[in-house]
């Protein structure tokens, strides 16, 4: 039948025809709505891409509470450790947000190029010239140390005020948790002479360094006048305090000298601990996770996995709520007299009977400390301890996170009971608990002002299989406590 084609040539001209009109229609439209090509919405593609705010438009970032893109960090690495230790960078590095160099002794060959999604690789300038006479020490630390100065030198003049706010100094193995660190920093006045890091965890290395110094590996946070300040006089403190062991030792003793003195965040950790960190991470501190240093020497985060996929599994709920990450919350089932602490996104311990709030927020010691020696004072820490139980049936029942759900509204995370860590008597009343399921909010970093623990109520449960936790703000007197 001759027609047919006819027809269906005409019909799909005349369709074809007002097709056209109609995208000429749309992209008119279009065009009258986003004159400016800067205005229009991105292109499909690229709207899942984060923001590129750093490098585009560093104007636009001047303004406003301290985020991210205003931290410039200097991360001090050589040219051995670099191709190992960039995995750490990779689980916190956003290229498109943040600024910053890695410090090399000398080139990377090998096809170990600069990886756009890590940040630039730079080979330190000489420092051969200065003095070090730390027997047994590393003269490295001198390099490191003018990792400060590069820094600065790299960049001044190069922003608009008030778009580097800070600089960041840490090592290769330091992990930090970039939202938390711009949160905590967003609490001062960058304006102003500020030197902020934390201790490190063993007394006898404060004692042989200082209580006021701010540990190099859990990251050194240095507003920018006092960073430019520093820049201008380090060449001749590294002269005067040759006889220092490492980089933060010369760094403190600078700012010492400029008049300025710590501001101690205990977000910021230096690690200096061997073992197990599960007592460390489940009682940490009333304030954002900043960082973790050290990770090679300690075990995998979470049993049954390695370092790499432990720390990724962490960082699964860190995306989520980076403000919530470890915070510490207990509550109490007045029926089955257990007590509950949650440490958020990462594990959940259940303990039989009534366990007080400041008895929990001591550390639970499953860790050793960094140096192993003769020398008593080797195993006392800057924090309470307590003992973990070597008998299991004494214990608490431990579980770790395995999987965080964001809802609209609420955040749910459930963590799945560690079985190797069990007592085989299995006389408990948690015997059949198999999984914690723990909903939450999205915690504002605004807390940190004036920060509060957060409370939380163990749900009724048809099933003594899984307990439900609902994680809450606390009333005005509410007291966390079994029998208040
Ligand atoms: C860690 O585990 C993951 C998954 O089990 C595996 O792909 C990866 O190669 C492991 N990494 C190392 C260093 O063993
Ligand atoms: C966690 O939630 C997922 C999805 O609902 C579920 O498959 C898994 O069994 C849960 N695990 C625990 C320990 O609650």
């Amino acid at each position: 039948m001759p027609c047919i084609p006819l027809s269906v040539r005409s019909l799909s001209s005349s369709l074809l025809r007002s097709l056209l009109f109609l995208s000429m229609t749309i992209f008119l439209l279009y065009l009258l709505l986003f004159p400016n090509p800067l205005l229009r919405p991105p292109a499909a593609s690229s709207s899942s891409a984060a923001p590129t705010l750093a490098t585009a438009a560093p104007t636009l970032a001047t303004a406003g509470a301290t985020s991210v893109h205003h931290l410039l960090f200097g991360i001090a690495s050589s040219a051995r450790a670099w191709p190992r230790r960039r995995d750490y960078l990779r689980l916190w590095w956003r290229p498109a947000l943040m600024r910053g160099f890695v410090f090399l002794d000398s080139g990377v060959g090998g096809g170990v190029g600069d990886d756009p999604t890590l940040p630039p690789t730079r080979v330190s300038a000489d420092a051969s010239r200065f003095p070090y006479s730390f027997k047994g020490g590393l003269r490295s630390a001198v390099r490191v140390a003018r990792i400060a100065k590069e820094l600065v030198e790299a960049v001044d003049g190069r922003f608009a005020p008030g778009d580097v706010r800070w600089i960041v100094l840490g090592d290769d193995d330091t992990v930090f948790f970039p939202e938390n660190l711009a949160g905590t920093l967003a609490k001062y006045d960058w304006e102003r002479l500020y030197y902020v890091g934390g201790r490190s965890e063993g007394l006898t290395q404060n004692m042989a360094h200082s209580f006021g110094m701010a540990f190099g590996g859990g990251g050194i946070a240095i507003s920018y006048p006092l960073a430019r300040a520093l820049a201008k006089v380090l060449d001749s403190c590294l002269v005067r305090y040759a006889h220092l062991y490492g980089s933060d030792a010369r760094i403190f003793a600078c700012i010492t000298e400029l008049g300025v003195g710590l501001t101690y965040e205990p977000g910021f950790h230096q690690v200096d601990l061997r073992g197990d960190l599960l007592g460390v991470l489940s009682a940490h501190p009333l304030a954002p996770l900043v960082s973790l240093h050290h990770l090679d020497n300690v075990e995998p985060l979470f049993p049954s996995m390695n370092r790499t996929m432990a720390l990724k599994h962490l960082f699964e709920a860190v995306n989520v709520d980076p403000a919530r990450i470890l915070q510490q919350t207990v509550c109490y089932d007045r029926l089955k007299m257990l007590t509950v602490s949650v440490s958020w996104g990462y594990t959940v311990q259940v303990f039989e009977g009534n366990q007080l709030l400041p008895d929990l927020l001591s550390l639970q010691q499953t860790f050793a400390p960094w140096r192993r020696n003769r020398n008593i004072a080797s195993g006392f820490y800057i924090f309470n301890t307590r003992e973990f139980p070597r008998d299991p049936c004494k214990r608490p029942a431990i579980f770790f996170l395995e999987r965080v759900f964001s809802g609209r509204h609420r955040i749910n995370s459930n963590y799945s009971r560690h079985v190797t860590n069990d007592c085989l008597q299995g006389m408990s009343s948690t015997k059949n608990l198999q999984q914690i399921r723990v909903s939450s909010q999205q915690l504002n970093h605004d807390i940190w002002q004036a920060p509060r623990r957060q409370c939380c109520d163990v749900l009724p449960s048809s099933t003594d299989t899984v307990m439900k936790i609902d994680v809450r703000k606390c009333k005005d007197d509410e007291l966390i406590a079994m029998q208040p």
